[in-house]
């Protein structure tokens, strides 16, 4: 073959290379958002599978080592993606979690039930909130973030999904991540970590418990009025807000510490050296055995009575705060689950079809199935059906 000809091969095959690439749509991206024709390209691109059928309830709940020689500790490579959540990041970094950071929810599911010992409706419901504004219901992967050593070397995706998709799922006045007004919102930031700490040694004696939970919490609140325009604190955000408050002293806590008399968050608490293990260095600490019973997270309304707020939003400049008595809230409950069907994931998919329609009925049935789980919730709320009812 003449040279000529050689090389307009090779070019040509180059270019349907990168033509690849642009066509290639990762199986864990989030398909939320997508304009109908950008969907219909994405699904073609996907293999198509079944949602996974929720585990069920641990056999042997009670406590154990769970940094065992079975799962070291590794730190992630530079293809392995974490974000917001250090429980999750934890999981991840010692192999109860695909090290990639890429899971279905029944390992989710699994995973925060064996590492973490947290109670299996909860473990459901949390999951499948999550996975269906942030996951794909394709092929039923979901990235537990976006971050990872090369973010910001590579070229990115014009969407990324995972859990650190703002304002679906992760949101505003983070205890320890800024708002993503502020940029990256799934990093620990180091003036909130301080701050961590500066509560836990001033109120809580070097321990976090329910005392520092309920400050800690308002003074983000009040931070996040006070410096982001954009605050918005209205459901789903609003109660994942408070009951991620209750995380550290629920679930980071070793198992073997007897319970004090006052019961969880109360006269004990996380101690800063093991806050310091999880939330800097997603690592359980050495020798960590997780939670004596399934654990959900208690305290969620004790956190919020002690400084209470309304659902609402700032109107574009800080200290603007208005509420929003459309939004869920703490007396009305079910509105939790009928905002979030109606606008948030109405928003992102708001006229599915073939599979894609099928598989979000599935997951919203396993979500709506697990909402009694949600700890302090007596409502009855009516299940919706958005996309028609699951297949039998
Ligand atoms: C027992 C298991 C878990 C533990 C111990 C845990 C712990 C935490 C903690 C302490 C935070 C607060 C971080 C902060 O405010 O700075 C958090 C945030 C978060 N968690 Fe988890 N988590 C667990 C399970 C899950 C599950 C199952 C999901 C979803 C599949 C999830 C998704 C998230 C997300 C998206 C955030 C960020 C919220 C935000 O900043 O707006 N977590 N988690």
């Amino acid at each position: 073959m003449r040279p000529r000809y050689q090389s307009l091969i090779a070019s040509l095959a180059l270019l349907s290379s990168f033509t690849d690439i642009a066509f290639a749509f990762p199986p864990y991206q989030s398909l939320g958002g997508l304009s109908e024709h950008e969907l219909r390209n994405a699904v073609r691109a996907l293999d198509p599978t079944l949602p996974g059928i929720p585990p069920g309830p641990l056999k042997n709940n009670g406590t154990k080592l769970v940094y065992d020689w079975l799962h070291p500790f590794l730190p992630p490579g530079p293809l392995d993606i974490r974000g917001p959540c250090p429980g999750l990041n934890t999981l991840a970094n010692h192999g109860h979690l695909p090290r990639n950071g890429i899971a279905t929810p029944a390992q989710i599911i699994n995973a925060v039930m064996e590492g973490f010992n947290m109670e299996v409706g909860t473990a459901r419901f949390v999951t499948y909130a999550a996975f269906v504004v942030d996951g794909n219901p394709i092929t039923d992967l979901l990235s537990i973030g976006r971050k990872s050593i090369l973010t910001g070397v590579l070229p990115e995706p014009a969407i990324v999904g995972g859990l650190n998709t703002h304002g679906v799922f992760e949101g505003d006045a983070s205890t320890t991540r800024l708002d993503a007004y502020f940029g990256d919102n799934f990093s620990l930031n180091d003036d909130l970590w301080n701050q961590y700490i500066e509560y836990s040694n001033r109120l809580g004696d070097g321990y976090y418990n329910l005392t520092v939970a309920q400050e800690l919490r308002h003074r983000r609140n009040t931070q996040s009025i006070a410096e982001n325009p954009e605050f918005d604190f209205t459901s789903p955000r609003y109660f994942t807000a408070f009951a991620e408050s209750t995380f550290p002293y629920v679930f980071f806590i070793d198992g073997r510490v007897p319970i004090g008399p006052g019961g969880l968050g109360v006269g004990r608490g996380l101690h800063v050296s093991n806050a310091t293990s999880f939330f800097k260095d997603n690592r359980f600490p050495k020798d960590f055995w997780r939670p004596p019973t399934p654990s959900v997270p208690t305290g969620i309304v004790q956190v919020f009575t002690a400084h209470p707020i309304p659902p609402g939003r700032n109107q574009g400049a800080v200290n603007t705060y208005t509420p929003d008595p459309t939004s869920g809230s703490f007396t009305n409950f079910c509105a939790l689950y009928y905002n979030f069907l109606n606008i948030t994931l109405n928003r992102l998919y708001p006229n599915p079809t073939g599979i894609l329609r099928r598989n979000l009925a599935i997951n919203l049935r396993y979500l709506y199935e697990n909402l009694p789980s949600l700890p302090g919730q007596t409502d009855t709320c009516t299940e919706l059906f958005p996309y028609g009812q699951p297949p039998v």
